[in-house]
């Protein structure tokens, strides 16, 4: 029997009984439970075998319970907050004292945003505590952005995906953080760097490795199929590189016929970028599952959310 299903108030009992339910967004499903739970948070941190110095990001029905979360919030967080929530961006500022250590693995800053779906908003409403939800799939693998994505990594796992249809952004949240009240972004994502930047101005972008990153997901390989991925910028010379292998090809807007290519995807014929991102993790679903010896990604213009893709991109690709 499926384990998806639209009962809202299943999902509240379910919740309330200190279980987990996969949760749509609009970037991505996310694995929930109660931040007051100690056994549910246990169980997040276990079911995607995620390591426990990897923090959950707190999620409320609105930027009025804000406060509760955490101790202080900066001017441009405000400002932030509220141009875009419901919205793609979550907030890492000073956490408030009763927020679990489990939740932010002993740092003294907790990841918080309001989500832009509204079963997940309705959901939260009916709630008297907020839900921790990382993305739902194991540790490194491609996060889901249908309830079939979940269904397939869980099912034996959690009782329930609460069906929101796809993730219209289909990319995780812009994480930002802040020093001195200055914003600093962490992680790249559904909300494009510009917009972020028209509102607040130039940010720093701290997302990687070398330079240390404050959000311990940033890690160099992740996102991944498990397929071998190369990531070009140039299709053709890197199909005609490989002509013995059984290639899936993924591009923008322009497919490629090769007899190396088995089969492919392209994300948006008319380039248009948010269509893109919507589609990117779901086409990379669809090829992990075909037994292809590699997966062909185009890279995508570095503009907007092209920049945000090619973040996640560059971490599935890499190669040790
Ligand atoms: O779009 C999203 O953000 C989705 C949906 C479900 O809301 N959630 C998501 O969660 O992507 P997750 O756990 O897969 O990624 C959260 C990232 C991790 O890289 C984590 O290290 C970082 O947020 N993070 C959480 N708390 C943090 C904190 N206090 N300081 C710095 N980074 C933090
Ligand atoms: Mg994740």
């Amino acid at each position: 029997m499926s384990i998806i299903s639209k009962d809202i108030q299943k999902a509240v009992v379910l919740l309330n009984n200190e279980e987990l339910v996969a949760i749509p967004t609009e970037t991505v499903y996310g694995l929930a439970g109660n931040i007051f739970s100690e056994k549910a948070i246990q169980r997040i941190f276990e079911t995607k075998k995620r390591p426990f110095f990897n923090p959950l990001i707190v999620h409320i029905p609105s930027i009025d319970r804000l406060n509760d979360i955490v101790a202080e919030v900066p001017q441009k967080a405000k400002l932030l907050a509220e141009t875009f929530w419901p919205g793609s961006l979550t907030l890492v500022l000073k956490k408030h004292p009763k927020i679990p250590d489990l939740i932010t693995a002993g740092k003294d800053t907790v990841a918080v945003r309001v989500p832009n779906h509204p079963t997940t908003l309705a959901l939260l409403n009916q709630l008297n505590f907020p839900l921790a939800a990382p993305s739902a799939n194991p540790f490194n693998n491609i996060s889901p952005t249908k309830p079939e994505h979940v269904e397939r990594y869980f099912k034996n796992d959690i009782k329930m995906v609460l069906d929101g249809g796809a993730c219209k952004n289909g990319i995780e949240s812009t994480i930002i953080g802040f020093d001195k009240g200055e914003p600093i972004i962490y992680r790249l994502g559904a909300l494009a760097l510009e917009d972020i930047e028209a509102i607040v101005g130039k940010v720093t972008v701290k997302n990687k490795k070398e330079q240390g990153p404050d959000a311990p997901g940033m890690l160099q390989k992740h996102y991944s199929p498990l397929t071998t991925t190369l990531l070009t910028s140039d299709v053709v010379k890197t199909v005609e590189q490989h002509p013995n292998k059984k290639i899936g090809l993924l591009t923008l807007s322009n497919s490629y016929q090769n007899k190396a290519v088995h089969s492919s995807i392209v994300l948006s014929t008319t380039n248009n970028l948010q269509e893109a991102a919507s589609k990117l993790y779901d086409a990379l679903h669809v090829l992990d599952h075909q037994k292809l010896d590699i997966i062909v990604v185009e890279k995508m213009p570095n503009v907007g959310l092209g920049k945000s893709m090619n973040d996640r991109l560059q971490r599935a690709a890499f190669q040790e």
